[in-house]
């Protein structure tokens, strides 16, 4: 690949956000479950480790992904908890040191609804399903009321802690992305139906967020520009949804797909040859004048600059390419490709690559990255052993699921 000039020094602008706050470059640590909590909600010194590296290596905003507000809807017992009683002190200094170098470092908050982990959970999302080896239960109206305040909650405890923005996860099935998908989303009351409908509740949440942390503070939203499942949420919803949160008070719009449903493609998981999302990307871009970061199979400069190029997003996700090199951003704000190897897996079983990710991500978080070598397999067996271990610890600390 020859190494094109940044010239226009497009990934080294700043990115003035409509709230006010300045992102320095347009390389953003896009959100990874990085299950380095302790177990029970708190924020460990392995997870600051790993995100003070990512502030070095010159990323704008590290994104941490799926934290809970609810610790009965939890994605993974790795997941940090905002909640009454979190451990401040451990998240502060997570905070403090992740925000080095004018890095900001924002949780993405988030509830698992029906894909919630099971064995800490009784999974419930917008509506009962069952269909083939997936069953949820659906939220009363009530419960459904309920989320704004709750999102708002702990939007506003992380900004206590030190964190600089929060991201809102409505994307890759869990329990926003439900409420916006047809498939999970089968209520027949005022949060299901049409797609201004479905987005009901992500508009409510936003605004109570926005109440919560006052007008200075970025907050953000990751959402599917399609569920990639038959009956989920198209392209033509994506965009009108698109439509509907340019006249909310977010910041930022981060575009990815896919979904973590059983069977279904993940993003992280996916090994085609990306950029993904470029393409709706274009299509979104004249809807809204919110920020746009598009995610999702970035792995080189090149790519990068030239989607910045055709101003169809303000800003790149990126989240494997990191876990492989938390420095990337150094090289590319430098015109310099970076050395970057993606490895390649035979035959991966679902969940397999995420998991291999995930235990490099905790590698990085020891300072033994230069020692990891496992098989995909052994990384996945340690990725479920170590969360079976934890759900012991998390019942302890939270309770059995109800
Ligand atoms: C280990 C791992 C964990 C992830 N966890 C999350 C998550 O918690 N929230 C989220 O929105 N996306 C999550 N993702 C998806 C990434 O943010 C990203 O959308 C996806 O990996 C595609 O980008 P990439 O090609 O740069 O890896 C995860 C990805 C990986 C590899």
């Amino acid at each position: 690949m020859p190494n094109q000039q940044d010239a226009n020094g497009l990934l080294n602008r700043p990115l003035v956000l409509p709230c006010g706050a300045v992102l320095k470059n347009r390389l953003i640590k896009s959100a990874m479950s990085d299950s380095l909590g302790d177990g029970a909600g708190n924020a460990t010194t392995a997870q600051a480790r790993l995100y003070e590296k990512w502030a070095q290596g010159g990323t704008a905003l590290s994104i941490i992904g799926e934290v809970q507000f609810d610790p009965r809807f939890p994605e993974r017992p790795g997941n940090l908890v905002l909640c009454d009683d979190a451990n401040l002190k451990a998240l502060r200094e997570l905070t403090s040191r992740a925000s080095i170098n004018q890095a900001h470092i924002w949780p993405q908050i988030g509830h698992a609804g029906g894909l919630s982990h099971p064995p800490i959970s009784h999974p419930k999302g917008p509506s009962r399903l069952d269909i083939g080896e997936f069953h949820c239960d659906g939220m009363s109206q009530s419960e459904v009321a309920e989320l704004p305040a709750r999102y708002a909650k702990a939007a506003k405890i992380a900004q206590d802690a030190g964190f600089t923005g929060v991201q809102i996860h409505a994307g890759h099935g869990f329990l926003l992305s439900q409420f916006l998908s047809p498939l999970f989303n089968r209520r027949d009351d005022q949060y299901g139906g049409d797609v201004a409908s479905r987005c009901r509740i992500v508009i409510d949440v936003i605004a109570a967020v926005r109440d919560a942390v006052g007008s200075a503070f970025p907050i953000g939203i990751k959402i599917n520009t399609t569920d990639q499942l038959e009956g989920g949420l198209t392209q033509e919803d994506a965009l009108a949804v698109i439509g509907l949160l340019d006249s909310t008070s977010l910041d930022l719009i981060e575009l990815s797909g896919g979904s973590y449903f059983p069977g279904a493609a993940s993003s992280s998981d996916r090994v085609a040859s990306g950029p993904y999302f470029v393409e709706f990307a274009e299509k979104a871009k004249p809807l809204t004048r919110i920020p746009l970061v598009v995610t999702g199979g970035f792995k080189t400069r090149t790519q990068a600059v030239d989607t910045l190029a055709k101003n169809c997003a303000d800003a790149i996700g990126l989240a494997r390419a990191l876990v492989l090199e938390p420095s990337l951003p150094q090289d590319w704000l430098a015109d310099n490709d970076g050395n970057l190897t993606f490895p390649s897996f035979s035959s991966p079983p679902p969940g397999g690559i995420t998991a291999w990710f995930s235990m490099r991500l905790t590698a990085i978080g020891n300072d033994e990255e230069t020692r990891f070598n496992p098989e995909l397999q052994t990384a996945i067996d340690e990725y479920e052993d170590r969360d079976d271990a934890r759900c012991a610890v998390w019942r302890s600390r939270f309770g059995e699921a109800q």
